[in-house]
């Protein structure tokens, strides 16, 4: 217990902990705003013990959203945020942005635009087919994270974390699955990594050397002819030369492999319930099983990738997947990882880190139903099963 309440740093950042709050988006920013609601959630898990908490997904255009309630980056937005960043000041904590394009995931319905993408590729959840981005909107895009993260510092976020993983637009120029290009940004791995370097080396630009950069990344995609471990570790390296201050290894497609870098119950309900395009909610409804892979929970699920990308690579590693307990992040500090992510045990209990720290909780009783998932597009991310009261009291020593 000693080694994860004590200090870490990630750049120039010292923590008072090794618990980070993962990105998880909380479908809390009605209109692209940040709303009250949103500013509760991230100073309730400060107030909670999370050292670092991340604002999940924040588009770095109008153009580069999945959801009409997400936040997308603007001069008018940094008063908002920064009501945020000091309410989570107020309480102790730090906090940090995820910045995201979705690249050919994004949803023509919220932008009203055909989405971009590294190479034509239909998307079967949008129903949508993208275009082959060209170098100038590669350049543009290029620029839209940088000045993202420089208005993130501005508004007071103590770090940064560039989505290069879970199959959104980076992570669609690393995966030969989404990149057929055969100019130099795609191809070997050395062109398809061309464009996401190119970003961390800008935005690394934009804030100086001592600014926490983190970077979410795959250690595989999960499908045929997607990224293995093998390619992640080379990738690893890159982003570590190109500037990142610390590497999340993390998995999965959203398009393809969704439940990968989850597990557990798929929550097929709620994510018919939620669906507003009626041919995907009849898919959905019809072929969800079918449609969506379905893999078992298991604490601690992406450790050995996590080991091999900390044996890589001298920058802090943060371990993200299944941490259900304080024995699961030292599992994950003993594999060389120097932080832990936690996602769906902080969404069921805000308060799970301080209740660890204080020994009045051992381990997470979230059971995985993922219906949180489905929660984030009906009203905001919340665990249903605590709220209808399905679960068991907190697991005490
Ligand atoms: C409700 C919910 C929303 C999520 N939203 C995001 C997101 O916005 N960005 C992201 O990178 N990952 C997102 N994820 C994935 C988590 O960051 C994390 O990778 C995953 O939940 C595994 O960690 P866990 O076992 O600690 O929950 C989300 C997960 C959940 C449960």
């Amino acid at each position: 217990m000693s080694e994860l309440f004590a200090r870490g740093r990630i750049g120039g950042l010292t923590l008072p902990n090794r618990f980070i709050r993962a990105g998880c988006f909380e479908g809390m920013a009605q209109g692209g705003n940040v709303t009250d609601a949103l500013i509760a959630h991230h100073r309730d898990l400060a107030a909670g013990g999370c050292a670092l908490t991340t604002v999940g997904y924040c588009a770095v255009s109008k153009d580069a959203r999945c959801f009409g309630h997400e936040l997308w980056m603007r001069d008018e937005l940094v008063g908002q945020l920064q009501r945020l960043t000091d309410a989570v000041h107020k309480e102790g904590g730090r906090a940090s942005l995820q910045l995201v394009h979705c690249g050919f995931f994004s949803s023509p319905r919220v932008t009203g635009k055909r989405p971009i993408g590294a190479s034509r590729k239909l998307c079967l959840f949008r129903l949508s087919i993208c275009d082959e981005m060209t170098q100038e909107q590669i350049c543009t895009t290029t620029t839209d994270f940088a000045d993202t993260t420089r208005r993130a510092k501005e508004a007071g976020f103590d770090a940064v974390e560039i989505h290069a993983g879970h199959g959104y637009l980076l992570s669609q120029f690393l995966s030969p699955w989404t990149n057929r290009r055969t100019d130099e940004w795609g191809g070997k791995l050395e062109n398809r990594l061309r464009f996401p370097v190119d970003v961390i080396r800008a935005v690394r630009a934009a804030v100086g050397p001592d600014f926490p950069i983190l970077v979410k990344m795959n250690q595989m995609d999960g499908m045929k002819g997607g990224l293995v471990l093998k390619d992640a570790l080379s990738i690893a390296r890159a982003f570590e030369q190109a500037g990142a201050s610390a590497l999340i290894p993390s998995c999965g497609f959203t398009a393809k492999t969704p439940f990968l870098m989850l597990r557990g119950k798929l929550p097929v309900k709620e994510m018919v319930a939620n669906q507003s395009e009626w041919l995907i909610k009849m898919g959905l409804f019809f072929f969800g099983r079918l449609f969506v892979q379905y893999y078992p929970f298991k604490s601690v699920f992406l450790l050995d990738g996590a080991r091999a990308i900390a044996e890589e690579v001298s920058i802090p590693v943060v371990y993200i997947g299944g941490i259900t307990s304080a024995a699961d992040a030292q599992q994950a500090l003993d594999a060389g990882c120097a932080f832990v992510q936690i996602g769906r045990a902080t969404v069921r209990d805000p308060a799970f880190v301080q209740r660890l720290q204080k020994a009045l909780a051992t381990s997470s009783d979230c059971d995985h139903c993922n219906r949180c998932i489905g929660a984030m597009d009906g009203g905001g991310v919340a665990c249903l099963s605590a709220r209808e009261g399905s679960l068991p009291a907190l697991l005490t020593p």
